[in-house]
């Protein structure tokens, strides 16, 4: 149900922005509702479509005004909610605003607007002989600002790192409308509290950016691929740890358990070779020395790990075809049940054998399938839940939470890269200390002391509101 206050809101900002900005038909609704979770949803008010910083003031100042919650959004394939409406909202669509605006080659960073969708930052860096590593699998249709509200990571984190480490700074509006001009253009800079640190992965709760300043690197000359194959998960993940401990740093290992292999092959049937019960895809970058002594390393370590088959990518279709099926593995999940849960969780990396085990037996204890990939050079799995029926919810449930209790019990952190939003709000406190939440929700306060923007994501539940 959309408010009065609400549609006074929309009113004011058809008046300020014009009507070509503010979108109310049902169909623009409805997409901006939901992302990519199983979160949810009411319809918002409006979508808003800024095509200038001072819009984005604009519209969170006349929001403020009217007591208006406001949900900033880019290309919606968050995985937990983040933005997601869940309740009466005006959308604040970022997507028009996708300038590349200039690449600062010599000092290493360049500035876009949020909206610049990821792989097409990723082309514009490689025509200048340059790299952004963040690369989410959605990166065809992600934007840099949910990227970077989410602290997106993806395959190559393994050897680069996540989003966070690729933000040098920005401009970001909080929901009073003030423009905060955060963090360096510099190599280095410690001025004040790390702000960028703390608006990068804040899934859009504290302030939208307007511009971003991301380093960019020199890009490596040689990639190469090679696949390795296992009788068990469990083998998969013990030859990952040997990896890891010989001191060898590849920039993806990506690992696909059986069902997963298997859901490929249902969609493309030369995407693995047919012994590949269970895979890893493995990718190494630099010179072309350094590339060939990580892959001879590699392949005595698989060897030695009782890998079945290791399988070098002889040329770029070889590759292609072998992240192609790594790409299509949440769609083939997807056509497998009426129901798809995707979890992100993280345990030390000495613990993912562990973690493995610990995803069959309550797999097999809630008779749910946990069908289970991910970026296991992080110790990051994304552990599928599928499900048809609303009786076995409850059972989806229990094996949610056992997964984040066992996670927490190695170690471990509730989410890698796909951040909390709403889907996970709840289950914070199994990692976090009540003080530790409070300290959050103080901030949370500081920056949107009435608490309109993006409401209900990341911080769990409480009776009371603080306001
Ligand atoms: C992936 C997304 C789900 O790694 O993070 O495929
Ligand atoms: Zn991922």
């Amino acid at each position: 149900m959309v408010r009065r206050e609400h549609e006074r809101a929309v009113i004011a900002l058809e008046r300020r922005l014009g009507l070509s900005s503010v979108r109310t038909d049902e169909a623009a609704l409805v997409a901006a509702s939901r992302d990519e979770s199983e979160a949810e949803v009411v319809l918002p008010a409006a979508v808003v479509v800024p095509r200038s910083a001072s819009d984005v003031a604009t519209i969170l100042k006349v929001c403020a005004e009217h007591g208006a919650p406001v949900v900033p959004r880019g290309a919606g394939t968050g995985r937990t909610g983040g933005s997601a409406v869940v309740t009466s909202s005006i959308v604040l669509d970022t997507t028009s605003l996708d300038a590349v605006k200039s690449i600062e080659r010599a000092d290493g960073y360049a500035v876009v607007e949020p909206g610049v969708v990821t792989g097409r930052f990723h082309e514009v860096c490689e025509r200048e002989g340059l790299f952004f590593p963040p690369d989410p699998q959605s990166a065809e249709w992600c934007t840099l600002g949910g990227n970077v509200a989410e602290n997106a990571g993806g395959p190559r984190a393994l050897a680069y790192g996540v989003t966070r480490d690729y933000v040098l700074g920005m401009r970001a509006v909080t929901m009073q409308g003030d423009e905060l001009v955060v963090g360096r253009r510099t190599a280095k800079g410690v001025t004040g509290y790390d702000m960028t640190s703390l608006l990068v992965g804040s899934e859009g709760t504290l302030a939208v950016f307007t511009e971003l300043w991301l380093r960019v690197i020199v890009a490596p000359q040689v990639v190469r691929t090679l696949l390795a194959t296992f009788a068990s998960v469990h083998a998969a993940g013990l030859a990952v740890e040997a990896v890891l401990r010989a001191g060898i740093v590849p920039r993806c290992v990506e690992l696909l358990d059986e069902l997963c292999c298997a859901s490929v092959r249902e969609i493309d049937t030369a995407a693995l070779p047919p012994d590949a019960t269970v895979a890893l895809i493995i990718e190494v970058d630099g010179d072309e020395a350094r590339c060939d002594a990580l892959l001879e390393r590699l392949g005595a370590t698989l060897d030695a790990s009782h890998a079945r088959a290791v399988l070098v990518a002889k040329h770029g279709g070889d590759r292609e075809r072998l992240w192609a099926a790594r790409k299509v593995l949440s769609r083939a999940l997807r056509k497998r049940a009426a129901h798809k849960l995707s979890e992100d969780v993280v345990v030390p990396r000495s613990k993912l054998a562990a973690l493995l085990d610990d995803v069959r037996a309550i797999s097999s204890r809630e008779a749910i399938v946990m069908p289970t990939y991910g970026h296991a050079g992080d110790g990051n799995l994304h552990v599928n839940l599928l499900w048809n029926t609303p009786d076995e919810r409850p059972r989806v449930d229990r094996a949610i939470r056992a997964l984040f209790e066992r996670t927490i019990a190695h170690g471990g952190t509730l989410s890698g890269e796909h951040g909390i939003g709403v889907m996970k709000r709840d289950f914070l406190t199994l990692e976090q200390s009540p003080a530790l939440v409070a300290a959050q929700r103080a901030i949370k306060l500081a920056l949107d002391p009435r608490d309109l923007l993006n409401p209900h994501k990341v911080l769990p539940r409480i009776s009371h509101r603080a306001c």
